[in-house]
């Protein structure tokens, strides 16, 4: 029983560990891109980037909320996000960008994309979603690890995070004014997101020196 425990212990700490690799290798891509586009267009379509694993203990929460048996196969076929990386924009259209070529590197395996930019959740969420697989290199041999990717801009981040922050509080049961509100706080950072491209593609025709 004690060997049991041990054992379980064991395989859900490689499968922290193979994530937060996974983590790396796309926190590396992420820079990469970044660094380049810089060079080339003297710009950077990326603002910041945030990552995390969810801990064995969540994972696990997840695990029996769902159903799913908690052994370390069903684990990593059944749940997807335990890494997740979060990449927010300057502006909408770098989100397609920054998804794009991300999505389209070879090692990088697309399971699914959701674009709730064009197609908000009724709530008024926005946010390009990707779930991927990536290759990691371990002694062993390679392992592919799922990494959950969303890409937003400032505007739909800030959003997110106030939104986030009122669910939790009420538990998801929030009450129906503050939802109202919070639908048209995203009205408004969808105005607010149209009008700052619209002036930077104003700012960026006038200069030549930086037009890609
Ligand atoms: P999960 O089991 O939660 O991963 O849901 P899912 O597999 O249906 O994926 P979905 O694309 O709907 O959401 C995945 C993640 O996006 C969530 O874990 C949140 O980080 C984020 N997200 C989705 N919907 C909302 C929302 O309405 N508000 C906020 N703040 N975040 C959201
Ligand atoms: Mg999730």
């Amino acid at each position: 029983m004690v060997q049991l425990a041990r054992r379980l212990r064991q395989d859900f700490d490689r499968i922290q560990m193979e994530h937060e690799f996974a983590i790396d290798e796309m926190l590396t891509k992420v820079s990469i891109l970044r660094r380049e586009f810089q060079h080339l267009h003297r710009y950077n379509p990326i603002e910041h980037v945030t990552s995390r694993v969810k801990s064995p203990s969540s994972t696990l929460k997840k695990a029996a909320r769902l159903g799913i048996d908690p052994t370390p196969e069903a684990i990593r076929e059944r749940i997807r996000d335990i890494a997740g990386v979060r990449i927010t924009c300057s502006f909408i259209a770098d989100t397609y960008r920054v998804l794009e070529a991300l999505t389209s590197q070879t090692d990088v395996r697309v399971i699914n994309v959701k674009d709730y930019i064009a197609e908000p959740k009724p709530n008024g969420y926005k946010s390009l979603h990707a779930l991927i697989e990536i290759p990691v290199f371990l002694s062993t041999g390679a392992v592919n690890v799922a990494v959950e990717l969303q890409v937003r801009t400032i505007a739909m981040d800030f959003w997110a995070s106030l939104e986030h922050k009122i669910h939790y509080k009420y538990d998801g049961d929030v009450p129906a004014g503050l939802v109202t509100s919070l639908t048209a706080a995203a009205r408004a950072a969808q105005i607010l997101d149209e009008h700052m491209e619209q002036l930077h593609r104003e700012v960026r025709g006038l200069d030549t020196d930086t037009v890609d």
